[in-house]
């Protein structure tokens, strides 16, 4: 639809703050919502973004659980470490804000209300799977029991993973809580959904026939799920965290995690226009006057909530906008892939900047290069360093580097005259002419991988005008002809420096700064004239530096050892040793000793020489753990060891008079077996 509008308000996804963000997110997401901001910005038009943390849902109960605090700890932990991540990497949100607020609480509480009163939700009961002892209904996740196909005794509620067979709850046999082991009952339960099936007339009409313009993977997921026929989507939970469901007898249950975290994009703009709303307006201006342009920034397994179930909700309301596009990414692998938060298999944002210090710009850049935009991509290393040492540093950055370094060496840091244009001096300002409308046009049309190519182009342009010109050269024969060309480099970085600001906003405002530019506007692109002559410009400084090898090979390594550490995780225990009679194992003797003494043994790298207090006496025994102690460490500890066995000589004389019990880890590292607590010396283990 070609309709104007006055102003844009921009959502990017809430990430869950059950972890922190990874490159998959950056990519996916914010750096594309980013650079939109930016974009918009700089043409001066009137743009609010908003982000914020989705701190409800199981999956912040289940880290909790796995961490042993309370969701609460796990949302308060990870939404600082989330917020601090966009800060580090320039994600110029203008209000970042969070699902637990009060403001958001109260907010989506009234948004269900009012919904719940107008009869837009349908009430229905179900039996669903209960824990009696833990008094909680199950996810289907959290329900486990044995596969009716192949008898699998630990099937999912959803999924058996032997067999693949796609299962529901209620076909497993014997289920039970996959947490706690209890055996579940049925029970009655109430709860209020959003009746799709009504909506879905008014959004193929809204959708296939108004918005055919959607990317064609957002138009395509759509159509099928609109195909496949929509059905009334339950929209509150029998869980313990989240927004209480604001209605009487709805005790112990919550609102879905995705009915109130889209709601957390309007108390966010509202948070943030309640607090100045000399500089915002009214937070209803950004969501219900139509002359506001709503666009989602989202990834792909976010579609269905953003294009169906969020613009029902606010069609049931009936006062907001609705989408005015929605364009999400596909996924982003790592070195052939899927990126894993549960297998900590990622580029975490902390974590890079901690080893790649200031070099955002970097990963922005090849983020963006290699965005996923109509299909999965893959991140590597080697392309990581490829793009960064081959186009930032050899060709934007060269050629900046050479405009301002001349610049300072044969005129003292000013801005030359121009003199004629040469044959060359046009073909260049013609190439660069129309990069703005370019630009735009791409930029216009979410293709930000595309336009950032182009920003680069300009780059190349400038690259090849100087290498060709070599006003190093021509300095010894023509001056003169020397400060045009220094005068169109120049004037073409200052383009660079405003083309880029929505991609690469800190090696920008480091040029802008180096450059001294006052003003700094979309409008100026394409113009020949922003440094006027005589203009005294700051000391330049390198715009990029090299990404060496030995940083690649680390986080190449780094990546390696999470796989290797993954499958060892994975594999599986030993099979169990046939039964032993009880008194075979009678006969063994198993006591406590107190270590007395420990030392290495000369030559013999892998053995380590005690001397123990066995209760009756004092013992030499020897053992293999010498690469994972050391003999400080163990002395005066307490082990079990093996009292009866037949003295074993070693090669080189040393005899072990028994054996020092050691667990084996999935590394083939060991670890000593001690006693919880002291114990008197040959204390008997039985
Ligand atoms: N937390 C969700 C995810 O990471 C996204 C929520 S987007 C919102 O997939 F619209 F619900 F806020
Ligand atoms: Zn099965």
């Amino acid at each position: 639809m070609n309709k104007t509008f006055k102003r844009t308000l921009i959502t990017s996804a809430l990430p869950y703050a059950n972890g922190p963000v990874h490159i998959g997110h950056l990519a996916g997401v914010y750096v594309p919502a980013d650079i939109y901001a930016r974009y918009l910005r700089l043409k001066g038009e009137e743009v609010l973004f908003v982000g914020g943390s989705d701190e409800h849902g199981v999956p912040v109960t289940i880290r909790a659980k796995k961490e042993g605090c309370t969701p609460q700890d796990v949302v308060d932990r990870y939404h600082g470490i989330i917020k601090q991540s966009f800060a580090d990497f320039g994600i110029s949100f203008d209000v970042y804000s969070r699902t637990t607020s009060k403001t958001h609480h109260q907010f989506a509480a009234d948004f269900f209300r009012k919904l719940y009163d107008e009869g837009k939700f349908v009430e229905q009961v179900s039996e669903q799977y209960y824990d009696e002892e833990e008094h909680q209904f199950l996810t289907d996740r959290n329900i486990r029991g044995e596969c009716p196909r192949c008898h699998a005794q630990d099937a999912y509620g959803d999924q058996c993973e032997k067999c693949g067979a796609t299962l529901s709850p209620e076909e497993l046999i014997n289920p039970y809580n996959a947490d706690t082991g209890h055996p579940l009952v049925k029970k009655q339960t109430k709860h209020w959904y959003l009746p799709l099936d009504q909506y879905q007339p008014w959004l193929e009409q809204w959708i296939l026939n108004e918005h055919k313009e959607w990317r064609p993977n957002v138009y395509g997921q759509c159509k099928s799920w609109l195909d496949g026929g929509l059905k009334p989507r339950a929209v509150t939970r029998d869980l313990a965290w989240g927004i209480p469901v604001p209605v009487e007898g709805a005790e112990g249950k919550v609102l879905y995690v995705w009915f109130d975290a889209p709601i957390g994009y309007i108390s966010n703009t509202k948070e943030l226009c309640d607090a100045q709303p000399e500089r915002w307006g009214t937070w209803q201006k950004w969501w219900q006057d139509p002359e506001s342009r709503l666009i989602h920034f989202i990834g792909k397994d976010n579609i269905v909530f953003h294009c169906i179930v969020f613009p029902s909700m606010l069609k049931a309301h009936g006062q907001y906008n609705l989408p005015d596009n929605v364009p999400s990414n596909e996924f982003l692998n790592l070195e052939g892939n899927k990126i894993s938060t549960s297998k900590n298999y990622a580029v975490w944002l902390n974590e890079y900047l901690e080893e790649l210090p200031n070099r955002q710009d970097e990963l922005r850049y090849v983020l963006t290069a290699n965005a996923p935009e109509t299909k999965d991509n893959d991140f590597t290393w080697d392309d990581f360093q490829a793009r960064c040492n081959n186009e930032l540093v050899a060709v934007y950055g060269n050629f900046v580097n050479r405009a301002l370094q001349l610049t300072q060496k044969y005129y003292e840091g000013r801005v030359p005259e121009c003199g004629t244009l040469s044959e060359t001096d046009r073909q260049t300002l013609d190439e660069f002419s129309d990069v703005k409308a370019r630009l735009e046009s791409l930029l216009d049309q979410f293709k930000f991988r595309d336009a950032q190519k182009e920003a680069m182009n300009l780059a190349r342009i400038g690259n090849k005008y100087i290498a060709d010109e070599e006003p190093w050269k021509v300095i010894k024969t023509d001056p003169e002809r020397v400060k045009t060309i220094i005068y169109i480099s120049l004037q073409l970085t200052a383009n660079l420096a405003i083309a880029f600001e929505p991609f690469l906003p800190f090696s920008s405002a480091r040029l802008r700064q180096m450059l001294s530019m006052d003003e700094f506007a979309w409008g100026q692109l394409g113009r020949t004239d922003l440094l006027p002559a005589g203009k005294q410009l700051a000391k330049p400084s390198l715009l990029f530096s090299k990404i060496e090898d030995d940083t690649i090979a680390f986080q190449k390594q780094k990546l390696a050892d999470t796989i290797k550490a993954n499958e060892a995780a994975n594999a599986k225990a030993e099979p169990q040793k046939p039964y032993v009679t009880f008194d075979d194992f009678q006969r063994l003797d198993l006591r406590v000793g107190t270590i007395l003494e420990c030392e290495r043994v000369p030559k013999m790298k892998k053995l380590l020489k005690f001397l123990i207090d066995d209760g009756l006496e004092r013992r030499t025994i020897v053992s293999g753990i010498a690469q994972y102690y050391e003999p400080e460490q163990l002395k005066g500890r307490q082990v079990v060891f093996i009292a009866n066995l037949p003295p074993r000589e070693f090669k080189n004389g040393l005899v072990s008079q028994g054996m020092i019990l050691s667990a084996e880890n999935y590394d083939g590292s060991l670890a000593v077996t001690t006693v919880e607590h002291e114990v008197k010396a040959g204390s008997m283990v039985c």
